[in-house]
């Protein structure tokens, strides 16, 4: 039997039910079934909706990840290699009642093939995804490369965080949004601009093509802190639109695409670069799904380079967005503290988060 552990991580934290086996930081297998049509008319996460076809979908998620794996339950009886050591699951950050089925189905599976539970973060899980690594024979641990302090930049649809890493299983939140998550503000001008759901990926891709003509406000200038706001650009959008009652002509939302995101960038890396500055990390950990927009992280790597920073990111875009194998990556560290759950009291937490830094920077405007 190896020496690392193997680990059927369970993710349903919003409206993708995920599933996915690891080895140490090896992705043996991630499964990502995602409901966003069974959404999408609705323009947003309905939680009823989640929740049932979590329930549906969660064995045969599960069932498909350890069956890509090669691995079989049964095996636990066995102890042979092809069996897994223990079971993770997300406990929040999320939708509680999406939460509460991946919840459930782990303890289901825990009890029933007697293997421990691990309670995972799902932020730990976007900040650690950079140490994934494919199941291949050459492959090194990324880990080896980490030094800290580190600088963890995790932009989602649900969260927008600076995380300042001293070690694995250490952080402090230096900065997050004090209303909407940056992927949330991209999604909710999507639909202004009617281009569907989820509208991130959509409105970056037409902001590949559009020039940005138009001038959108960039948040929260005078305020020198790490936090984000993204809800007064959001209401610009909207009194942009109802003042000028532009025709969506493709070429206009293209343009308009182009000008929302030169804020949304101008926003995230006035933060990002006060981060560096503040604290002077050795390297950059990037994570969530708005990271899978290029520009951004072309963006991202070039300010942290000019600062002498090295910068990583997942192996695969398939870690960017939420799937298991990042839960997996967090839960493996945990299995080497012993950081176990209790079946009994193991709950959802919507509102988990990293520690609040006890000192931050101040809000108020000055001229440096
Ligand atoms: O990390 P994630 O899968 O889920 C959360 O934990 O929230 O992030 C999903 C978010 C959505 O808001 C989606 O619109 C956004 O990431 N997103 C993008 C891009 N691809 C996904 N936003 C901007 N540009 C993209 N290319
Ligand atoms: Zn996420």
């Amino acid at each position: 039997m190896t020496k690392e552990p193997t680990i059927l991580s369970i993710e349903t934290s919003l409206d993708d039910t995920c599933a996915a086996v690891t080895r140490g930081t090896r992705v043996i297998s991630s499964v990502v079934s995602s409901q966003t049509r069974y959404h999408a008319e609705w323009g947003g996460t309905v939680p009823d909706i989640a929740r049932r076809l979590h329930h549906e979908w969660l064995p045969k998620v599960v069932d498909l990840a350890m069956r890509k794996a090669g691995f079989k339950f049964e095996n636990c009886k066995l102890k042979n290699e092809n069996c897994v050591t223990a079971i993770a699951v997300t406990v929040g950050p999320g939708l509680a009642p999406s939460l509460e089925q991946g919840i459930a189905y782990a303890k289901e599976l825990a009890e029933k093939w007697s293997l421990p539970l691990i309670a995972a973060n799902h932020m730990e899980g976007h900040l650690l995804s950079s140490f994934a690594t494919p199941n291949t024979k050459i492959t090194r641990s990324r880990t080896r490369y980490a030094t800290y302090p580190a600088l963890g930049f995790l932009i989602s649809g649900g969260h927008t965080e600076l995380v300042l890493m001293r070690g694995i299983g250490d952080y402090e939140l230096i900065g997050e949004t004090l209303d909407d998550a940056a992927g949330e503000a991209y999604d909710k001008v999507g639909r202004m601009l009617q281009l569907g759901y989820p509208g991130g990926p959509i409105v970056a891709e037409l902001a590949k093509v559009g020039t940005p003509k138009y001038h959108l406000p960039e948040p929260m200038t005078t305020r020198k802190d790490l936090n984000f706001s993204f809800s007064g650009l959001k209401t610009q959008v909207r009194y942009f639109l109802e003042r000028e009652k532009p025709e969506l002509t493709k070429e206009f939302v293209a343009d308009f695409a182009a000008s929302f995101q030169v804020a949304v960038f101008k926003h995230l890396m006035k933060r990002f670069r006060r981060a560096i500055d503040l604290y002077s990390p050795e390297m950059i950990l990037l994570g969530g799904g708005v990271v899978s927009n290029v520009a951004l992280r072309t963006l991202t790597r070039a300010v942290a380079k000019e600062c002498g920073i090295p910068t990583f990111i997942p192996y695969t875009k398939k870690l960017f967005t939420d799937n298991a194998a990042m839960i997996g990556v967090a839960a493996y560290h945990q299995y080497l503290r012993g950081d176990f759950a209790n079946p009994a009291t193991i709950d959802r937490l919507p509102n988990l988060n990293f520690p609040k830094a006890s000192v931050q920077p101040s809000p108020v405007a000055s001229n440096t």
